[in-house]
């Protein structure tokens, strides 16, 4: 285990992670993508039901549709790719778990991309034309759209976050 000071890759990655907006005009290989994927389907399921589905979104007019169906079009349109992100409701056995098991999942997908040298961001806003998302890209009403990733090339790294003091998050101790 990693003492105070020696902190493990995992939680370095976990605490360098940002959501990145900007990306460079460059391409990614698919085989990052599956690398990342791959990641992802690791994340832990209730009864280990893996009801998470992922498309995957390269084509520049595609992209751009999507983009029509968020305030978030400009990082949409110019991501390399975006991967929206689907509860399987046939492989679903509580929904409450499945949809906390496809969060853990797409955090495992951010963190493996920006273990990859790529930058990403979960884009939620979008779920409110997630009927419209399933008409363009073609998919069954049985997958639930839960967000929309939007990966590429991170233009800059200089965006800062924060987060409240873990002792003030902590609501009961014995
Ligand atoms: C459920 C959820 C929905 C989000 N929706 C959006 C979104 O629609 N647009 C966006 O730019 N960022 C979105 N984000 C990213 C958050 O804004 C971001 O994670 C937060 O500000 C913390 O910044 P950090 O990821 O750099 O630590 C979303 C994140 C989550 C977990």
């Amino acid at each position: 285990m990693a003492s105070e000071g020696t902190q493990s890759r995992v939680i370095q990655a976990i605490v360098e992670r940002r959501s990145i907006r900007h990306f460079l005009e460059a391409s990614v290989d698919r085989s990052i993508l599956i690398q990342a994927l791959t990641a992802a389907s690791w994340a832990p399921s209730g009864l280990n039901n893996q009801p998470w589905r992922f498309a995957l979104v390269w084509e520049q007019d595609l992209k751009d549709q999507l983009a029509g169906l968020t305030r978030y079009s400009a990082v949409l349109k110019n991501a390399a790719v975006l991967v929206p992100v689907f509860l399987d409701r046939e492989s679903s056995y509580d929904h409450l778990k499945d949809c906390q098991a496809v969060g853990a999942a797409t955090q495992n997908l951010l963190l493996a991309l920006h273990d990859l040298g790529l930058g990403a961001v979960w884009i939620g806003e979008i779920l409110k034309n997630a009927d419209k998302v399933l008409k363009l890209l073609q998919l069954p009403d049985r997958l639930q759209l839960m967000s929309v990733v939007a990966a590429g090339i991170p233009a800059h790294r200089n965006q800062t976050s924060h987060r409240r003091p873990v002792e003030e998050l902590i609501v009961f101790e014995k």
